[in-house]
């Protein structure tokens, strides 16, 4: 079995965004309509802007799936953008319009976004050319793909959920039982107590008012992963690292904790780690996991607790102050049709990346080129 990958291609306003996943086992069941679930669930929560209006996300398969069923070879996975048509003239790959190109032209360059450094580095003057790959438009390509792996994980026993923690400062500090983290999908920003929800709502709304933006905390939690996933040896290895990268490479993702994160600073040994028991039936166990399921870049069988940090949308409606970057004048950013807030949609996006990483890091330990042969050599371990 080849080693798994992935990579995305595509831009925000580009004519379809793909995904190529390599190193799959065959006989993977590829459920199309849990994909188009969680595509519908990235577009939606309280503070979207127009562009979720236009698109509606589903999955194309392309190739290396059969009968519903993986067949060994890369499967390629393809979102069209229904967008694309109204920029056609200037988004296409062959010659463009110069009007409609200059028209879409970007170069009062916006704080919070690659925009300036982007285009210095590339040798651009639209920052057109930098934003159309830039932009968080790329995650519903890498949800899809993370529907795939979800289907991989949970052939396992292996399942992830999560909720979003708070909103601007706005927060739902309680605990939850796995099971109870679905409900955060039924609510308007993923948080999950009624009253925070609410009043998250109405700090969305006064800031889109204002013409500011809102960023927030979400937790993933996974159960069900045994022990020993990633590795201690190799620093890139790793699981915690692993994770981390993932989740940081996710658009305005700021932070990521293991566990109780930042605050095992604050606290004490005594306080922080997790004492290790024996009981003839449970065999080793704990009973806190303050580590989050990770000690020494290794999964430890606890669950997986994952908290992550978005910033606010970069994009203002009440722009900020910025430089032209072709006339070098000051300038209002340019402000496109954008979100308030997008943290429902970092969940499920969250959601995906961590089903990546983790299924990377099973097919390493257990190659396989069958599903039948990675739950069998799975089910073997303890
Ligand atoms: C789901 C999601 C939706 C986003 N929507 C917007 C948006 O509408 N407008 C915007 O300016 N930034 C949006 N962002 C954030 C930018 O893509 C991101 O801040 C920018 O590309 C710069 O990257 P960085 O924040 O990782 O440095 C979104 C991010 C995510 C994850």
């Amino acid at each position: 079995m080849a080693k798994m990958t992935m990579t995305t291609a595509g831009e925000s306003h580009g004519k379809a965004l793909v995904a190529i996943l390599e190193g799959l086992p065959a006989h993977l069941h590829v459920d199309t309509e849990a994909i188009n679930a969680d595509l519908a669930l990235r577009q939606s929560g309280f503070g979207r802007g127009g562009r979720q209006k236009i698109e509606k996300d589903t999955v194309e398969i392309l190739t290396g799936v059969r009968n519903a069923e993986t067949l060994g070879s890369p499967v390629t996975l393809c979102i069209y953008n229904k967008d694309f048509a109204n920029w056609l003239p200037a988004m296409s790959a062959g010659d463009c319009d110069a009007a409609a190109m200059e028209k879409k032209a970007l170069t009062k360059v916006r704080p919070g976004h690659a925009d300036l450094t982007g285009v210095v580095k590339y040798a651009q003057t639209d920052a057109r050319n930098i934003l159309e790959r830039a932009s968080a438009r790329e995650t519903a390509i890498r949800v899809a793909a993370g529907g795939v792996y979800k289907g991989y994980l949970s052939a396992l026993g292996v399942e992830i959920a999560g909720r979003v923690k708070s909103v601007c400062g706005v927060e739902d500090d309680k605990e939850y039982a796995f099971e109870e983290l679905q409900k955060s999908k039924q609510s308007q920003t993923g948080i999950i107590d009624e009253k925070i929800d609410a009043l998250a709502v109405e700090k969305i709304t006064s800031l889109k008012k204002e013409g500011d933006t809102a960023g927030g905390v979400v937790e993933i939690r996974v159960k069900g992963l045994k022990s020993g996933f990633g590795g201690v040896m190799t620093y890139a290895d790793k699981l915690d690292a692993r994770l981390a990268q993932g989740l940081m490479s996710i658009q305005a993702v700021k932070g990521v904790e293991v566990g109780a994160g930042f605050d095992v600073a604050k606290k004490s040994g005594k306080e922080i780690h997790d004492e290790i028991f024996y009981d003839e039936e449970k065999g080793f166990y704990r009973t806190t996991n303050r580590a989050g399921g990770i000690e020494g870049g290794m999964s430890n069988g606890e669950e997986l607790v994952l908290k992550v940090a978005m910033k606010p949308i970069p994009t203002l409606m009440k722009g900020l102050q910025t430089v032209d970057y072709v006339t070098k004048e000051k300038a209002i950013a340019a402000a496109e049709r954008s979100d308030t807030c997008a943290i429902f949609a970092l969940e499920i996006i969250a959601e995906a990346v961590v089903a990546q990483v983790l299924a990377f890091a099973i097919a390493e330990r257990l190659g396989g080129d069958t599903m039948d042969e990675v739950k069998t050599r799975y089910d073997a371990l303890k």
